[in-house]
């Protein structure tokens, strides 16, 4: 077994080692970002477990697991930055606050498109946490084929210093819509490509998931006859 090495962030060694080469109020704006960062971390922590927990309950429960698999990341502090300033947007936790949703991300990915809502509801039903967003791109997909159910949630966070509500994004879709939106995710970002073979695998892509979608609700109707669900 390998024992992972946590890298602790401490705000003392943070002080001694750069307080005597930035100012003041460069150092209180560095503290309060590490700050933010430790509460979305936690945020991450508290919706990763209720996934976890359902996934476990589901298991114990059903003779199918409808959760495939799982996955959580921290936003990067230069993707945060590049998004601010994308929206134009003060590069300040205020800022981060108020408009940016996916500091703390999760995607849940399903087998079948059913559990993809059944999922989501159980997380929304659960009292101490709120929807603050919805955005449904399964009923209405983005106009180059992207699907997915992507859900803002707010957690309340218990710190040392109080109670914060921390938004965390959960990204609900199956695993054919995954598949689909990793290669999309790769055309995206190749800017070395011609043109017009980018143009035509955009189209090829649309194209895609519309198939993925019909495959999605065939694999599902032969799921639910297996198991004689309906
Ligand atoms: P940003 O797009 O990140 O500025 O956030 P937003 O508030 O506009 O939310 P949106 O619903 O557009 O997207 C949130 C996340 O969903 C993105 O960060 C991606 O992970 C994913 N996503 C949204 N649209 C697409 C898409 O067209 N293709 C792929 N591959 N992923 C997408
Ligand atoms: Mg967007």
């Amino acid at each position: 077994m390998i024992n992972q090495r946590l890298d602790f962030i401490n705000l003392n060694q943070i002080r001694q080692e750069f307080s005597s080469v930035i100012s003041e109020k460069e150092m209180s704006n560095l503290e309060e970002l590490v700050r933010m960062y430790q509460r979305y971390r936690a945020g991450l922590n508290e919706i990763s477990t209720k996934l976890e927990n359902l996934d476990e309950d589901f298991r114990l429960n059903n003779d199918y697991a409808p959760i495939h698999s799982m996955e959580s990341r921290m936003k990067s502090p230069q993707s945060l930055v590049n998004k601010l300033i994308r929206k134009k947007l003060p590069i300040k936790v205020n800022s981060v606050q108020n408009h940016i949703f996916d500091v703390a991300g999760i995607r849940v990915i399903a087998s079948y498109i059913d559990d993809v809502y059944s999922v989501a509801e159980l997380l929304k039903k659960q009292t101490d946490i709120k929807v603050i967003r919805t955005h449904d791109y399964i009923k209405n997909p983005k106009n180059n084929g992207y699907r997915s159910l992507q859900i803002v949630f707010s957690v309340p966070v218990f710190q040392t210093d109080g109670v914060y509500d921390i938004p965390v994004e959960v990204q609900f879709r199956t695993i054919g819509m995954d598949f689909w939106a990793s290669l999309e995710h790769e055309l995206v970002y190749k800017n070395n490509l011609d043109p017009k073979i980018k143009k035509q695998s955009q189209l090829k892509l649309k194209q895609y998931a519309a198939d993925l979608n019909v495959m999605d609700q065939q694999m599902r109707d032969i799921f639910t006859q297996v198991h004689h669900l309906s």
